[in-house]
């Protein structure tokens, strides 16, 4: 068996050369906070060919440059006008537990170290300082912070090496969603995808982002449709402390999780009035506001967002704004339904084989020629989903190693798949008989091999009253002409 991650299954998907020799991701920032104009600009001098470098003069600025930009690493002076250093060091930690802060300071006292130890500094630097000291310290504290970043950036790089992630085809229609995935993962522009469910909306976007200078950064989805709608705001752009009853801390929402990376907006047409001028202001203005909060925060967000709905209609039945719908539709995406991509079904069902084969620890390779054939002529109402259902579900319950027509679910089967054999609940008595018994005798013709004189013997009936149903039910051995 192959490597996992290894995949030959027809994988179209254009390897991802290295996007950060052609496009470079977003730099870290530093925050130098010194009352010393001069202390700043020499700073500034030894940071700024690597990083981007943001000034304060006291505190007070500080925060709210801290409020207002991504801010990676403070080098913090120790001795500043109104707050000193370790009251503002302690109230960074309580705006960002996690956020790096290096203090600088003339004399090197004992007793300011283990305040700022307790407080959480990440170092020291003594004044007068020389580049030679500065920058691989400086250095050093921005690689923890991007491998703290790594780490779950190889999360997913792991989901997706163990198969999880792949995007599997090579239909015309899957062609095209690879071309435009490729294009795209180079810019910002916000994505729309559309398509039925099932069609792996999500797992294109993962997708893009893999593919993008932000692969290193947080891929964060969300679900409004999951949400309740008094909590939706502040799941998207999070609260202050104190925002409304039971907000006891301040909390991130998703756009500044995403921060540096993209965020997934999945549903999109579930978006209530009230959120989507939220989130239309969020998009033109890049930047958001904490519910509670005084001050907007900027954002370097790229969004993706996609629906199963049909935007169009929405804006003219007014239920979604068109303003919106401009903003989120840059570039248009659409995931085809798997239906009209039949040549993608075989490469799935060996992708889905292998994973779970894998997964269960069965060994299972194949489906039998009729079980192919009846996998390709299904209509697949459920796309990409059901399929991977059925596939887990036979691997899961087949004896041997090749999975027959007998272990797929009997839907499957019937002439009139698609998406009206979904519709049981409304069945009339005699329907529901007649199905049941256009089952069994599937069933039946399979084990006889389609054979109607031993079929009808097996079921006891007369061979003509086989055939009369036969021909009733346009039963016919699936890969064979109608
Ligand atoms: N081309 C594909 N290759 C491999 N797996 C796929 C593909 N498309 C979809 N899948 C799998 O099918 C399932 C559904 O995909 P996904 O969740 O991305 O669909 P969706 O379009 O977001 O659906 P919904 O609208 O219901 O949320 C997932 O388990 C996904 O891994
Ligand atoms: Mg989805």
């Amino acid at each position: 068996m192959d490597a996992p991650g290894d995949s030959h299954d027809g994988l179209l998907q254009p390897l991802p050369g290295d996007p950060s020799e052609t496009v470079r991701g977003p730099r870290s920032i530093v925050l130098v906070v010194d009352d010393d104009a001069g202390v700043r600009a020499s700073f500034r001098l030894i940071l700024e060919d690597e990083y981007d470098v943001l000034e304060a003069r006291d505190g007070v600025q500080a925060l709210e440059v801290l409020r207002a930009d991504p801010v990676d690493l403070v080098l913090l002076d120790v001795r500043l006008p109104g707050m000193d250093g370790l009251q503002v060091l302690a109230r960074i930690r309580a705006l960002d537990e996690r956020l790096d802060v290096i203090l600088v300071t003339a004399v090197k006292t004992v007793k300011t170290a283990v305040a700022a130890m307790k407080l959480g500094a990440l170092d020291y630097l003594t004044k007068p300082f020389d580049q030679e000291e500065v920058l691989p310290l400086i250095r050093r504290a921005i690689e923890k912070r991007t491998l703290e970043r790594e780490v779950v950036a190889l999360r997913s790089e792991l989901a997706r090496r163990q198969g999880a992630d792949a995007l599997v085809g090579q239909s015309p229609g899957m062609r095209k969603v690879f071309q435009v995935i490729e294009q795209v993962a180079r810019i910002t522009a916000t994505v729309l995808i559309t398509g039925e469910s099932g069609t792996g909306k999500e797992l294109i976007a993962r997708a893009i982002h893999r593919q993008s200078p932000r692969r290193d950064r947080p891929f964060v989805a969300v679900n409004p449709a999951a949400i309740a709608e008094t909590l939706l705001e502040s799941e998207l752009f999070g609260h202050e402390r104190g925002a409304f009853t039971g907000a006891y801390q301040r909390k991130l929402g998703k756009f500044e999780l995403a921060q540096g990376g993209t965020l997934f907006l999945d549903e999109i047409a579930t978006l209530r009035a009230e959120a989507q001028a939220k989130l239309l202001r969020a998009l033109q203005e890049r930047e958001i506001e904490r519910v509670g909060g005084t001050r907007s925060i900027k954002m370097d967000v790229r969004i993706i967002a996609a629906t199963n709905a049909d935007l169009r209609k929405a804006i003219a039945a007014g239920a979604f704004r068109g303003d919106l719908y401009y903003r989120l539709n840059v570039v248009p995406l659409v995931a085809p339904p798997l239906r009209e991509r039949p040549g993608d079904v075989p490469l799935l069902v060996t992708h889905f084989i292998r994973r779970y084969s894998r997964e269960f620890n069965k060994p299972v390779t194949a489906v039998s020629p009729e079980a192919q054939a009846a996998l390709e002529e299904y209509g697949w109402p459920g796309n990409v989903r059901e399929l991977q259902n059925v596939i887990e579900r036979s691997v899961a319950l087949v004896g041997g190693p090749v999975i027959q027509l007998r272990d797929l679910p009997l839907d499957l089967m019937l002439p009139d798949h698609g998406s009206r054999a979904r519709e049981t609940e409304s069945l009339s008595l005699q329907e529901a008989c007649e199905r049941f018994e256009r089952q069994i005798l599937l069933r039946v013709l399979e084990r006889a091999g389609w054979n109607h004189t031993e079929a009808a013997r097996l079921l006891g009936v007369h061979r003509n009253t086989l055939q009369q149903k036969v021909a009733k039910w346009s039963l016919r051995r699936p890969g064979s002409e109608p």
